[in-house]
């Protein structure tokens, strides 16, 4: 088994339903507390052991590549001004040399489309896709629950959750086999069911390890459910021939891609930070009883 030392991290959509914000700027920039949301799933890809990254972008995406890079007018004042924290912060979130790559998808024509646009990067290793506006609070990191996952069972490896029934016609949903509670196999998948004709209740959310075998299925770049190529779509092609397994990870998920979900993360992360907890929690109680 090959280790896991790639992720993609598809970024070309157009983030319609977080208009206008999203206009002229791309919605991974958006901070949760004081964070990008990109940088939040760099940190959780590098946790689990991964080094090397691909961002699929688009047309006003290049703060997204920027975040990463040195910063050396602001560096040299920070320097100047002897502001140790906000320069590690820095130093934090940048790449070592040659260690990211951004390649364009000039049209969004879907997820499956964004990450067969990583074909060259993604070779014939095993690689891990994060989507950034999935953003997951837990205490061991995601992305390394999987990987462990990956490990055990050396196939493909998606991470799931539970969803509502009305909810089911909004994401990819897992076909069922054996189950021990956390590992489900995986035997079929199908993108955005209509909520009675779904095959469960369990869906596909934005972290995943796949082989490389992917991008053969992908390469024939068929349409599918809003006329767009579909990752579950290659994903499905794949059942069969090599293990697949959903995992239950432990976590809570945001759905930052929506405004309800991005708010419900700022909440939820500053909560979380030592510094501003009790802050916000009196805000939230005090505001609660005065509107
Ligand atoms: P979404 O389904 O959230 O689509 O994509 P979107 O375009 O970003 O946002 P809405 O629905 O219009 O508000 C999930 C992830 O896949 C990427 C997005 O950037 C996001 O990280 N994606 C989607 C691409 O890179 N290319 C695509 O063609 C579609």
């Amino acid at each position: 088994m090959k280790a896991l030392r790639k992720a993609v991290l598809p970024v070309a959509g157009l983030g319609t339903r977080f208009l206008p914000a999203t206009k002229a700027m791309a919605k991974e920039m958006l901070p949760v507390v004081d964070k990008p949301l990109i940088q939040y799933a760099i940190d959780e890809a590098r946790a689990a052991g991964i080094d090397q990254f691909c961002m699929v972008t688009g047309r006003g995406k290049t703060a997204l590549v920027e975040h990463f890079d040195v910063a050396y007018e602001l560096e040299a004042t920070l320097r100047e001004r002897n502001k140790q924290t906000e320069l590690k912060m820095l130093h934090d979130a940048q790449m070592p040399p040659g260690a990211m790559v951004a390649v364009r998808q000039q049209v969004p024509l879907g997820l499956g489309h964004a990450i067969w646009c990583a074909r060259a990067f993604i070779g014939d290793d095993p690689f891990a896709i994060l989507l950034p506006d999935d953003l997951i609070l837990s205490d061991v990191p995601c992305m390394v629950q999987l990987a462990r996952a990956y490990r055990e069972t050396g196939g493909n490896v998606v991470a799931v959750a539970q969803v509502l029934h009305e909810h089911k016609s909004r994401y990819g949903i897992l076909e069922v086999g054996a189950d021990d509670g956390r590992l489900v196999e995986v035997r079929g998948l199908v993108e955005k069911p209509h909520p009675d004709d779904a095959p469960s209740d369990l869906s596909v959310i934005g972290r995943y390890i796949l082989l490389p075998d992917v991008i053969r299925h992908l390469a024939v770049l068929e349409r599918g459910t809003g006329n767009e190529v579909q990752l579950t779509d290659g994903m499905a092609r794949m059942i069969g021939n090599t293990p697949f397994h959903g995992l239950r990870y432990e976590g809570r998920r945001f759905d930052c891609g929506d405004k309800i979900g991005f708010l419900e993360a700022q909440i939820a992360f500053a909560l979380r930070r030592p510094e501003m907890a009790d802050a916000v929690r009196t805000f939230l109680k005090t505001y609660q009883e005065s509107a």
